[in-house]
């Protein structure tokens, strides 16, 4: 293994050891396979190739200062990944086995899971592909779910320093009764331009508004979108945005810290009202927002913008310690791997 520096690592793809594949057939899953293969031999006409019958999840191992490894709530992606399974007619993933792999692919790559103090983490990325043949639109009748590791620092390169995003006018991530809610490939794709746009304008990513009346937040590229003001915590309600593990856990720890939670339609106008706001997510923990743009209005709406808000520190903090065993887990988040 080449050195790594752990302290500068970005949210790259780097090859680990050996990543674990599971086929379902016949009805059935099969036994688990371990390979240090990064390719996979597929039939040119797999449904995932054509018909985007595709979805994954994202979770997150870190080393603890006792060198343990630990998972932060594996059951809850299980679950997600079976709803979006369900979303696009696959096969569902038996917990069992979507554990057993997890615990199997970090075990065979331990040595990359980064070392305590560094803020990178293990990133699990689980996948599951119709690999069945069809050429019709129709789900397939077989399925291969893997996953893979790798060890990765911030999504967004700014790390813990406010970033600037800019709301997406000219394009739409998902339709109302679409597949916004899932974690399906298909919606990664109809961000890129969103994206794009943004970054070509020096913006760090989009915060996308609902499809139906352009009058609501969404979620933030790829993460939920979060505000404080007047002692809340306030997240948007949408039918279109990924259930997110992370807003789901600083919803309970916002209770915690005595914050009052609010779940409902954020209308773009209230961003100016907002004393903090940000984006979570797996892969994004906390980033907190220092600008957001609305090239409608032509008007910026601006936050904390050289560091994160006591808020959105105070639960950084909580959410990270949870995750690095640094304080007690009162919820029971975390399992451990070792
Ligand atoms: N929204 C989108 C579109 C995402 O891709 C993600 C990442 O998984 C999130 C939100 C955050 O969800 P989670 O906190 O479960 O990682
Ligand atoms: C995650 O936060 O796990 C994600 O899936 C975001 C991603 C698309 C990189």
């Amino acid at each position: 293994m080449e050195k790594i520096d752990w302290n500068k690592l970005s949210f790259g793809y780097q090859k680990t050891n050996y990543n674990t594949r599971c086929y379902y057939r016949d009805n059935k899953w099969g036994e688990i396979e371990v390979t240090g293969s990064e390719i996979i031999n597929m039939h040119i006409s797999a449904t995932c190739l054509h018909y985007g019958q595709e979805a994954f999840e994202g979770l997150k191992a870190f080393r603890g200062k006792d060198g343990r490894i630990r998972v932060f709530r594996w059951d809850e992606n299980a679950k997600r990944l079976n709803t979006s399974a369900d979303g696009i007619r696959m096969a569902n993933v038996p917990q069992k086995l979507f554990k057993e792999m997890v615990w199997k692919t970090i075990s065979l790559n331990s040595e990359f899971v980064p070392p305590y103090g560094t803020g990178a983490a293990l990133y699990i990325r689980p996948l599951l592909l119709g690999t069945g043949a069809e050429i019709g639109v129709k789900p397939a009748s077989e399925y291969l779910f893997m996953i893979f590791v790798t060890p990765v620092g911030p999504y967004f390169k700014e790390g813990l320093k406010p970033v600037n995003m800019m709301i997406s006018r000219d394009y739409d991530r998902a339709a109302p009764l679409g597949t916004g809610n899932i974690k399906v490939g298909g919606n990664y794709a109809g961000s890129l331009n969103a994206i794009q746009n943004a970054h070509d304008q020096n913006f760090t990513n989009v915060v996308f508004l609902d499809a139906k009346e352009k009058k609501y937040i969404d979620e933030c590229g790829p993460a939920n979108f979060f505000a404080i003001k007047d002692n809340t915590y306030i997240t948007p309600k949408s039918k279109s945005i990924l259930p997110s593990i992370t807003n789901k856990s600083l919803i309970t720890l916002a209770e915690d810290m005595g914050l009052k939670v609010e779940r409902r339609k954020v209308p773009v106008e209230e961003l100016g009202t907002f004393e903090e706001a940000g984006a979570c997510g797996t892969a994004a923990v906390i980033s907190p927002i220092g600008t957001i743009y609305d090239p409608a209005a032509k008007k910026t709406y601006s936050y904390y913008e050289n560091e994160p808000g006591p808020v959105s520190m105070e639960l950084y903090s909580r959410l990270t310690s949870i995750q690095l065993g640094d304080t007690e887990d009162k919820y029971g988040w975390v399992e451990f791997v070792d």
